[in-house]
């Protein structure tokens, strides 16, 4: 396929592995960058020039975490309209788990994800760590690593059992690939449907504890270390786990982590109301929960910021709380999230934000460099950050519309991304 031949004139180049924040041209020519300079004047004819002053370009943004539906449930999404999603969000990549229906498990589920790319967005498949998510037998995972997969993972659930856990991190050493945690005690989850604590009792909602999550995360870098393999810790959502993870790594334990936006910018007060689309598992938590994440965020304890984009159908989704699924769609809120209330807010800095959102998870799951390098494929994203816009989830490329973001206006939007030299605009046109 022809690379674009593409001039972007004057935005703000953030690309921190270069160290790099200022105004910069970038001259792409058949898909692969050839010149970044303060200026570049007469380019060759037939390329585009993209007048970018006032915008962004940064990396490719990359979404470790999301959930396509496909195979099983492309009534919800699909590869083809999640990636659109993925671009219409400002994302050139993402990683999807598996807790599709059949189970991502083996190669020919993940030969299926990996085919149904339409080139708007590299689209990772993540395999199941155990045979149907199950309790009994880790799923075929050096196979699947060979057709593709990028890092396992039972999310969703957790591995529950802690001798297979310890099993895959130790198998998954020859690879250097991640077991990605859905960190949940299920006997302290139980059948709670919220934070627990003194909202949850008023509003007569079984609760689930910080605990839930913490312990097992605790398990699991204590399991990392015992094993030398490497954990990954999947939507922190609380204090005593952004401890975990910060105590870890201070042992030097290789663990990493991510949050997502939603416990960044929401509490459990969302829930007020009975409103199932701030049903999420794990759950909205308090106002102090939120703040030790965020500043895990910016200590650099959390490494990275994903989605957990979680397409839900509106017949299944809205109905009342305690039947509605758990998640919410985030794959066209994130970028536009993260840059109002994390970096307009001054907790983090744009190139931090390019950090967590393009750098580190491309680093962890090794998927591209996260950098803008002369002579390789470009493969970035431009956007607006004063672009303010208001959420109306009618408007959304994903087939799924569960979001409790509806009517928050926010700012920042995606503009234009370049996916392996190949440019692609948000809403479909290429
Ligand atoms: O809220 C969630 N939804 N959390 C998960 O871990 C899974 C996800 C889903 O698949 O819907």
């Amino acid at each position: 396929m022809q690379g674009c031949n593409l001039l972007v004139k004057g935005g703000r180049v953030i690309d921190p592995l270069n160290g790099r924040d200022g105004v910069f041209d970038i001259l792409i020519a058949d898909g692969d960058i050839k010149q970044i300079a303060p200026r570049i004047d007469n380019p060759a004819s037939g390329t585009d020039v993209i007048d970018a002053a006032g915008l962004v370009v940064t990396p490719g943004l990359c979404d470790m975490h999301v959930h396509l539906r496909e195979p099983g449930r492309e009534d919800e999404e699909t590869v083809e309209s999640g990636s659109r999603a993925a671009a219409a969000g400002g994302f050139t990549a993402v990683a999807c788990m598996p807790n599709t229906q059949p189970v991502c498990d083996n190669q020919g589920i993940v030969r299926l994800v990996k085919s149904r790319q339409t080139g708007r967005c590299a689209v990772h498949p993540v395999g199941a760590v155990t045979k149907n998510l199950g309790d009994e037998e880790l799923a075929e995972m050096g196979d699947m690593r060979l057709s593709g997969a990028v890092a396992f993972s039972n999310d969703g659930r957790p591995v529950a059992s802690a001798n297979l856990m310890r099993r895959a991190l130790d198998y998954l050493r020859m690879f250097d690939v991640p077991v990605i945690s859905h960190c949940e005690d299920l006997a302290l989850s139980a059948d709670g449907l919220m934070n627990e604590g003194p909202l949850a009792t008023r509003l007569g909602l079984r609760g689930i504890p910080n605990a839930a999550e913490a312990v097992m995360a605790y398990r699991d870098v204590q399991l990392a270390a015992l094993t030398g393999g490497r954990v990954h810790i999947a939507h922190v959502s609380c204090a005593e786990t952004v401890e975990v993870v910060r105590q870890a790594k201070q042992r030097g334990t290789r663990v990493t982590a991510e949050t997502c936006p939603h416990y960044c910018v929401l509490t459990e007060d969302a829930v007020i109301g009975y409103k199932e689309m701030a049903r999420v598992n794990p759950p909205l938590r308090s106002e102090a929960d939120r703040r030790a994440v965020v500043e895990g965020l910016a200590d650099g304890t959390i490494d990275c910021i994903a989605s957990d984009h979680a397409p839900h159908s509106s017949e299944e989704k809205e109905v009342e709380f305690d039947q509605a699924p758990c998640g919410m769609v985030g794959l066209e809120t994130s970028l536009a999230l993260c840059w109002t209330h994390l970096v307009l807010a001054k907790v983090l800095t744009p190139s931090q934000l390019v950090e967590k959102m393009a750098v580190n998870p491309r680093a962890i799951l090794k998927i591209g460099n996260g950098t803008m390098e002369i002579g390789q494929p470009a493969d970035l994203t431009v956007f607006d950050p004063a672009a303010s816009w208001t959420v109306d989830p009618a408007a959304f490329q994903s087939k799924s519309r569960n979001t409790p973001f509806a009517g928050m206006t926010l700012s920042g939007r995606a503009v234009l991304t370049v996916v392996g030299g190949r440019v692609v605009r948000p809403g479909g046109r290429e």
